[in-house]
């Protein structure tokens, strides 16, 4: 059992400075755990720290996910083997750069249910979430022959809210489900953000990425009889499309852990490996993060400039760690095994191709009607695109066109011919004419990342209205499309033709719009799987898949340039590379390089 006191940590009696490092078992392929937490070993750290996103293992209401890349049992267990303790951060909600701070999509759908408060209906499904995952965690905790150490209780409360009876609420649920090693928050090492977020009788740690004296010097104010730990220390960050690549100096990165350690104190490093934010589970911030304002959505690779980097390879960062750590181990770090092999280059031709306006009605998860534009929330869309129809009213002379609550951005067609490609947050308003009785107005709009911090978390996707003027615009029918998880399955491929000529129109599609959006395939043969990268050069915004399982994002708007290719996702002869182009600009060709960009 994991005993405290201002000094610091013992295990079973014995003092125990944890050194710690995140390691995100979502982020990363099953088959390559064993490795990332062997890496962490000869980093020379003794704990990994996991968060536990609730949106992953319960995406819809009471149907529950612990497989595959959701499996925490048996990641806990690889932890176990690899030489690790480990400490849980178990939700509701992890803010993590993912998807809604870890929070289901579907709790949005009830416009009543008020997050991260003690509002019955949300603690209602806290707690039936936790019936479930808590006695999981429980099983592996020291006082039952296992590894966790100890155990989160929110994260970073205090940069939210005040509500104690929820952070009272989640202590007792951890205690009650059966966890009995030492509970604990995290929060920034300042005077409001700690007393919001501690909670009273439990473990405060806090997190920073500098200056480790003055805010250990903080906490200790706070909570003198507590042992000192950072819980979080950020030596890499993470990147928003659109925004320049984020680095920092592993001198400068080493010489803020060598504070934190030379202050007796111990530490988690956030990241010690990243990974990637596969499918559609990328989150999002807001430049204010206390009015929402300034959506930035987060790129695919949460690389963050770790000392493991997103293929599981060492960096520089990885050995100035090693030799700090190497001083307050108990004995010396095992050496970091060699790498998987990498793919060759290779130019991948896409030669096939589908028109996704000719496949909308077989991708649909069926057709709503409804006098205002819904949400994807209500139309039960995790993530993906929603193709909106109307009709304006005509004649009538050209006026502006308002998307109101647009989330997060929109090709808009009039007539079948594109008209323009709107944002969230951009002021633009295309002026609409309509010249006989009636214009055909289709919004395909697609959704990023679910804000994951501050105010605007419960960030709803799709629209809320649609003005023509001052006059809303009504009888509505939408078309959901998921996209995130598999490739969509039968589709009718055939010979690439021009991306953006008028798409001949389906039995299942929309009847003459030229919509430039197409799904592109082609094949990767290799004789044995090993990791890449794949560029997309000329391509402009979309989804990848490998073999049915969607990489991710990409967007020329960088910085982020080539999506990690993880070698488990191949095997040996044709691999299937399937591409949704979504503004029509499309090769024709992608590219396996063996160099990451991003940016
Ligand atoms: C905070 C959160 C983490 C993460 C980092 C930034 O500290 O607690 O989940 O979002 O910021 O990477």
């Amino acid at each position: 059992m994991l005993e405290m006191s201002p000094e610091g940590f013992s295990l079973d009696g014995r003092p125990l400075r944890l050194l710690s490092g995140a390691l995100h078992y979502f982020r990363t392929l099953p088959e390559q755990w064993p490795h990332r937490l062997r890496m962490l070993r000869a980093m020379g750290l003794n704990t990994v720290e996991t968060y536990v996103p609730w949106n992953l293992h319960e995406p819809r209401p009471g149907a529950y996910d612990f497989d595959g890349i959701a499996d925490l049992d048996a990641f806990l267990r690889a932890s176990a083997e690899a030489g690790l303790h480990a400490i849980v951060r178990p939700s509701p909600y992890i803010c993590a750069e993912w998807e809604n701070g870890g929070l289901p999509w579907w709790l949005l759908a009830d416009r009543n249910l008020r997050l991260r408060v003690a509002d019955p209906r949300y603690l209602d499904r806290v707690d039936r979430w936790y019936d479930r995952l808590i006695p999981l965690i429980a099983a592996h905790q020291t006082t039952r022959g296992g590894n966790v150490l100890m155990v989160q209780i929110e994260n970073e409360y205090g940069s939210f809210g005040t509500d104690s009876a929820y952070l009272q609420h989640l202590a007792d649920g951890l205690r009650s489900r059966g966890i009995d090693v030492p509970l604990f928050t995290s929060d920034g090492p300042e005077d409001f953000f700690l007393t919001g977020g501690a909670a009273p009788g439990h473990l405060a740690t806090v997190n920073f990425g500098s200056r480790a004296t003055e805010a250990f010097g903080e906490l200790r104010r706070f909570r003198p009889q507590d042992p000192a730990m950072c819980m979080e220390f950020w030596n890499g960050w993470f990147d928003h499309w659109g925004e320049k690549h984020t680095v920092r100096s592993p001198e400068d990165a080493a010489g803020a852990l060598r504070e934190i350690l030379e202050n007796d104190a111990s530490v988690n490093l956030y990241m010690a490996h990243g990974g990637t934010n596969f499918g559609t589970w990328a989150g999002a911030n807001t430049a204010d993060p206390r009015t929402g304002e300034g959506y930035q959505p987060t790129i695919t690779s949460y690389d963050y400039d770790a000392p493991i980097d997103e293929r599981g390879a060492p960096t520089p960062k990885f050995w100035a760690f090693r030799e700090v750590l190497a001083a307050y181990a108990e004995q010396p770090a095992p050496d970091p095994e060699p790498m998987p092999p990498l793919l060759a280059p290779a130019r991948i031709e896409l030669t096939e191709s589908v028109p996704l306006f000719d496949v909308i009605g077989r991708l649909s998860t069926g057709t709503v009607h409804s006098p205002t534009p819904p949400s994807f929330e209500e139309l039960g869309l995790a993530h993906g695109l929603v193709l909106y129809r109307t009709s304006i009213p005509g004649p009538r002379k050209a006026y502006p066109l308002t998307l109101e609550g647009l989330a997060d951005r929109a090709h808009v067609f009039v007539d079948g011919v594109p008209a323009a490609v709107l944002e969230r947050d951009s002021d633009e308003r295309p002026e609409i004419a309509v010249d006989g009785p009636a214009a055909r107005l289709e919004l395909l709009v697609e959704s990023m990342g679910r804000v994951n911090y501050g105010a605007a978390i419960g960030d709803r996707k799709g629209l809320s209205g649609v003005l023509h003027t001052q006059q809303y615009l009504h009888g509505w029918t939408a078309e959901p499309v998921p996209l995130g998880d598999g490739t969509p399955d039968g589709l009718p491929w055939g010979a690439a033709a021009a991306s953006s000529g008028p798409a001949p129109a389906g039995a299942d599609g929309v009847d003459g719009t030229s919509a430039p959006a197409a799904f592109h395939r082609g094949f990767l043969d290799v004789d044995e799987p090993a990791d890449g990268y794949l560029a997309l050069p000329g391509w402009t915004k979309g989804y990848v898949w490998v073999n049915g399982f969607c990489l991710g994002r990409y967007w020329d708007r960088g910085p982020q340039r080539t999506l990690y290719v993880p070698w488990p996702l191949l095997r040996p002869g044709r691999n299937e590379i399937a591409v949704l182009e979504l503004d029509g600009h499309a090769g024709p060709f992608v590219e396996i390089r063996t160099e990451p960009d991003l940016g």
